[in-house]
């Protein structure tokens, strides 16, 4: 499974891709948090950090003019996917930009009817939210699992990328329910990465070197 980061922020993601990050996820929320620069500058620069796919997500409403927005982001860089919401319009434009050729992320999925619909739209990327799900008391685990069910038997090509992840466990739940990727915040990307008997340990072992080499001394 891959890992990709659900951020725009460029430092976090430089040191995400030290750690074996290889994808981006971002968000209105997560751009607009970056500041007030430039849309398309700012996603130019994250592709050139990460070997990956970048999501961008359309800002505007009505099937129309997403699909030319969406148009336009891809044309940003090669590795940019269009992200687009589960709504009656959603579906229709990512129809339409899978037939210009346009790979597109269906984000903010709360059912499998909106995955299975995604699916048969030609989306390159479908996002349940785990953690938003989990938030109003239902399972975002019952979900994915269930949408990897559905595209399995059915052997759509959707690729499932678990979002809204809140902590190391929905990570690991993707993964063995084999998610194609979660974009998980860098929050969440340290917490993989550290464990409090590793620092303790590697703390006892250094400090078991340097004694010895004070002892030779
Ligand atoms: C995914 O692409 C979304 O940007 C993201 O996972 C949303 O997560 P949140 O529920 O933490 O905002």
């Amino acid at each position: 499974m891959k890992l990709f980061l659900d951020t725009a922020n460029l430092e976090q993601i430089k040191q995400g891709v030290k750690w074996g990050v290889s994808g981006v996820t971002t968000n209105p929320t997560l751009v607009a948090a970056e500041g007030v620069g430039d849309y398309k500058t700012l996603v130019r620069a994250i592709c050139d950090i990460v070997p990956g796919e970048v999501s961008a997500e359309v800002t505007v409403e009505g099937a129309a003019a997403m699909i030319a927005q969406g148009r336009e982001i891809a044309a940003w860089h090669d590795n940019v996917v269009v992200k687009v919401p589960c709504t009656p319009d959603g579906f229709e434009v990512a129809s339409q930009l899978g037939n210009d050729g346009i790979k597109v992320n269906m984000t903010l999925c709360f059912s499998a009817s909106q995955a299975l619909l995604a699916a048969l739209c030609g989306a390159y990327f479908i996002s349940p939210f785990m953690g938003r799900l989990d938030d109003i008391g239902q399972d975002g685990l019952d979900l994915l699992a269930e949408i990897v069910d559905i595209y399995d038997k059915g052997s759509l090509e959707t690729r499932v990328l678990a979002a809204s992840v809140r902590h190391p466990g929905h990570v690991l739940q993707a993964a063995s329910l084999g998610a194609y990727a979660a974009t998980i915040p860098f929050k969440v990307l340290e917490q993989l990465a550290r464990h409090p008997l590793t620092d303790s340990g590697n703390a006892r072992f250094l400090a078991d070197w340097h004694g010895r080499a004070a002892k030779k001394a």
